[in-house]
């Protein structure tokens, strides 16, 4: 009995000296000293020793179970030291590295340029007013005395929402122009009034370098008594002289839209060459700009004015072109693709 003690102690400890991993140590730790294991089997067996012999037995055996449980958590602690220390080697970190840069955005071009638009606008007087993308037809078209066969109004200009049309608003669409907010403006703050309307508009063309399906517009609408064509050639030289930080001249060519009475196109004098001709302006000096006109009495009505008491001008001009021009941009597509080596530049 004594002799196969030591000899399974010896077993143990050599078991547990091997034992490369903690689960390798479990293992020694089950087959010697759990519940089944063969130490404590072995201590079952003191019992039907002689009686002389007992007390003996189990002096020994409490020392060798001592001595293989004090072995046992040694080698478990240093296990557990390995363990931690391979993982810090796997995992190693260079405390002395300095941080990582974090990339900080900016503002879009478009935005960019937009808020200049709006503090020159806004330090002549005009609010900024924002109107729904998703517009009913009502308020893109009829409202704006725009008829029921104009070809705007066809399905390959205007993206309809599929939904059935009420009476009274027509179909939703997404709206092709800002201009239907000069009917809320009118609606919501009367006559006068004095406010541009920045958003971005839709149409269902096909893409190329030059046309895009989203883009943004600035609309402009001022109302008042003996408003003229004369004011809107002043406000927009001035609006244009700060935009370019240039003097900017511009000038009048008659022009049709179906919500002005008389309508004109603005055009810009040419700030590369001086209005002496170049590629840009096709050698003419001049930059076609924007679509304006004095708003058509039908229009007053609709929004809710008194055409005998108050008259005014609207104009839209592209944002997104103007922005184009600026910076020299030749292709629409860029300002939307999300490209952050493109943004990057502005
Ligand atoms: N809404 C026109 C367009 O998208 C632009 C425009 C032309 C707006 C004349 C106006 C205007 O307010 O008077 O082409």
């Amino acid at each position: 009995m004594k002799k196969e003690l030591e000899e399974r102690g010896k077993e143990a400890l050599k078991g547990i000296a091997g034992a490369q991993t903690p689960e390798e140590l479990y293992e020694v730790h089950v087959k010697y000293l759990g519940r089944k294991g063969i130490v404590t089997l072995m201590m079952q067996g003191i019992s039907k020793l002689p009686q002389n012999d007992r007390a003996e037995a189990g002096k020994l055996f409490n020392k060798s179970k001592k001595s293989l449980e004090e072995a046992y958590a040694e080698r478990e602690e240093m296990l557990k030291a390995e363990s931690v220390k391979r993982a810090l080697n796997e995992r190693w970190v260079d405390v002395t590295l300095s941080g990582r840069q974090y990339e900080v955005g900016h503002i879009h071009p478009i935005s960019q340029v937009q808020q200049e638009v709006e503090k020159i606008f806004s330090e002549m007087g005009f609010s900024v007013m924002d109107g729904p993308e998703v517009e009913s037809e009502y308020y893109n078209f009829d409202g704006l005395n725009i008829l029921q066969n104009h070809p705007a109004r066809d399905m390959q200009d205007t993206f309809f929402i599929d939904q059935e049309p009420t009476k009274k608003d027509g179909h939703l669409v997404l709206r092709t122009q800002t201009s239907p907010v000069q009917l809320r403006t009118m609606e919501k703050y009367g006559a006068p009034a004095r406010v541009i309307v920045p958003g971005r508009v839709f149409r269902n063309e096909a893409t190329d370098a030059s046309h895009e399906h989203t883009f943004d517009q600035v609309e402009g609408l001022l109302i008042d008594k003996d408003i003229s064509l004369a004011h809107l050639k002043g406000v927009m030289q001035e609006f244009l002289t700060r935009l370019f930080k240039r003097e900017t001249k511009v000038r009048f060519r008659p022009g049709y839209f179906p919500f002005v009475e008389p309508g004109v196109e603005l055009d810009m004098s040419c700030m590369i060459c001086n209005e002496q001709g170049c590629r840009v302006c096709k050698q003419t000096g001049w930059l076609e700009f924007m679509g304006a006109g004095m708003v058509h009495p039908n229009v007053l009505k609709a929004g809710g004015v008194d055409s005998q008491k108050y008259q005014g001008w609207a104009f839209g001009f592209g944002l997104t072109r103007l922005v184009m021009m600026r910076y020299g941009i030749d292709d629409i597509r860029l300002l939307s693709s999300g490209d952050v080596r493109f943004l990057k530049q502005f």
